[in-house]
């Protein structure tokens, strides 16, 4: 794949939005880094963000809107959201709320989390996407998994050329470090800290908020086996199916749902979620899967599968 370099005019915002609505994969600026955006309703574009980026894991992914009135079509709403939004957005504060069940996302943009991290970026090149788009736009930093986040276009043709249509060149990033994400799903509390001092949240909140220690796991939600784990007991690396069991398929197997019957790595990231709750729906009581490729996006798969297989405390 050719990776487009695309100007900052109507004619590249065009294109660029017609590359997301088609669930292409487009990176471009915010005013922390440059973004590696898809489609967060389209379940394939969100597994080729993955893909692209060599993640190892399914961390959850922040959610790009134009507006607050965008962001409440897809969170609850609590006074504190308010308070934030009048004060910092469009900026770099990243909010993490409950996510509304008519949302409509991919459950990879939220690693099947009930909250979404979402937020209004402020780059002018940012909006003119998002709103040449219409959409939420699911986006990580664009950037190879373990590499440091890119604040021009060069870093990120270095990194992902050849790995994503197209990247929309805005220049610079100002801020140069990703936002600042609060968690608002109970206590506010600081998940990460970024381009918007904690300092300043806490002024226009009138309170003090928790602040989480760099190694606590709540920081990185995706480190939670619970999260990830179905209300069936889960059996890994089955090649045949016991009594009792239903049978969540790889490749060429008869299975009672299948994550890619051709083996393709990306539409099994991308049907994972779906068909771990489609079969747990059934009331089986365990869940066996076929035996996946420890490549490519299938760490990803399997670290997911590993958690929900993994002892419940
Ligand atoms: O500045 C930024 O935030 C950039 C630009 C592109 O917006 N994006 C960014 O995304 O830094 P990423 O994927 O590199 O970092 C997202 C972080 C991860 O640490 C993830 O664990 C956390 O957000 N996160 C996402 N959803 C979450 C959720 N529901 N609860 C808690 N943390 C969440
Ligand atoms: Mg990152």
């Amino acid at each position: 794949m050719q990776t487009e370099r695309l100007a900052d005019d109507p004619t590249g915002h065009a294109r660029a939005a017609a590359i997301l609505q088609n669930g292409g994969l487009v990176a471009f600026p915010t005013e922390t880094v440059y973004g590696l955006g898809g489609d967060a309703r389209n379940d394939l574009a969100v597994a080729r963000i993955f893909e692209a980026k060599g993640r190892p894991r399914f961390n959850p992914l922040i959610v790009h809107v134009a507006s607050v009135k965008a962001a409440q079509e897809f969170v609850e709403w609590p006074f504190e959201a308010d308070v934030l939004a009048q004060a910092f957005w469009p900026g770099p504060l990243t909010l993490v709320l409950p996510l509304r069940p008519d949302a409509g996302l991919s459950p990879l943009v939220t690693a099947d989390l009930p909250t979404l991290a979402i937020r209004v970026p402020a780059h002018p090149v940012a909006q003119a996407l998002l709103a040449a788009f219409g959409g939420p736009v699911a986006a990580p930093s664009a950037n190879p998994s373990g590499r440091i986040s890119p604040t021009t276009a060069e870093h990120v043709l270095a990194g992902l050329s050849g790995r994503i249509e197209a990247v929309l060149d805005g220049g610079a990033c100002v801020v140069g470090v990703e936002s600042t994400i609060l968690g608002l799903d109970g206590v506010p509390t600081l998940l990460r800290p970024g381009g918007l001092p904690v300092e300043e949240v806490e002024a226009a909140l009138h309170d003090r908020v928790l602040h989480h220690a760099a190694n606590d796991p709540l920081n990185a939600p995706g480190q939670m086996a619970s999260h990830y784990a179905p209300g069936a007991k889960v059996r890994l690396e089955a090649t045949d199916k016991h009594e009792g069991e239903v049978l969540l398929g790889f490749g060429p197997v008869e299975s009672d749902l299948n994550l890619s019957p051709a083996g393709d790595m990306v539409e099994a990231a991308a049907n994972l979620f779906h068909h771990l709750h489609a079969l747990d729906a059934c009331g089986a009581d365990v869940i066996a899967v076929s035996p996946i490729p420890e490549t490519g996006l299938g760490r990803a798969i399997n670290d997911r599968l590993r958690r929900a297989a993994a002892p419940r405390p």
